[in-house]
């Protein structure tokens, strides 16, 4: 039953990361002004919040629940998994840092600047991609060492 439970935890968060940064994306476009800021600003807390329960609801799954730990440590797909979510983690440094910055300069970005934020939430969108692959491997056994 504890396995169930952070199974479906760790899938709706993990959805809503996909979501959260999604919709970052849809609001930083050209054209950005205060209010999409203050909005900016709020899915950007939200991220990290998300981001956070993530990191505890997987580790309690990798630790407490179905395989054990044992299994975990032992395998390559869980540590590619593991520093895949670090480069989405360290990608989502420069767009927060740029909000603060925007925010506190009170004057609207330029293009420029929305184009480099972008990118950043681009990579992370497309480090989904490798870290989903990951994850399945990783359930199936593949990849297992020692
Ligand atoms: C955005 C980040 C993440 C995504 C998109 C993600 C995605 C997934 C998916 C789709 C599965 C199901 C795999 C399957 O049964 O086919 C899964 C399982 C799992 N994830 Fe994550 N995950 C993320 C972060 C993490 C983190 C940080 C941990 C920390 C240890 C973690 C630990 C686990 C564990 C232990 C399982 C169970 C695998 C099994 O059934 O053996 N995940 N993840």
């Amino acid at each position: 039953m504890l396995d169930l439970t952070v199974a479906i935890a760790h899938h709706l968060l993990v959805f809503s990361l996909f979501g959260i940064v999604f919709a970052e994306f849809f609001v930083l476009r050209p054209g950005l002004g205060g209010d999409g800021l203050t909005r900016l600003a709020r899915l950007d807390l939200i991220y990290g919040i998300v981001a956070g329960l993530i990191i505890l609801v997987g580790f309690s799954r990798a630790i407490f629940a179905a395989k054990g730990w044992h299994y975990y440590a032992h395998n390559g797909f869980f540590w590619a998994k593991i520093g895949t979510f670090a480069l989405i983690g360290l990608a989502s440094i420069p767009p927060t840092l740029a909000y603060l910055r925007w925010r506190k300069a009170g004057t609207p970005p330029n293009d420029e600047e929305i184009k480099r934020a972008r990118f950043y939430l681009h990579l992370e969108l497309a480090l989904f991609v490798p870290l989903l692959g990951f994850a399945a491997a990783m359930a199936r056994g593949y990849g297992e060492f020692g």
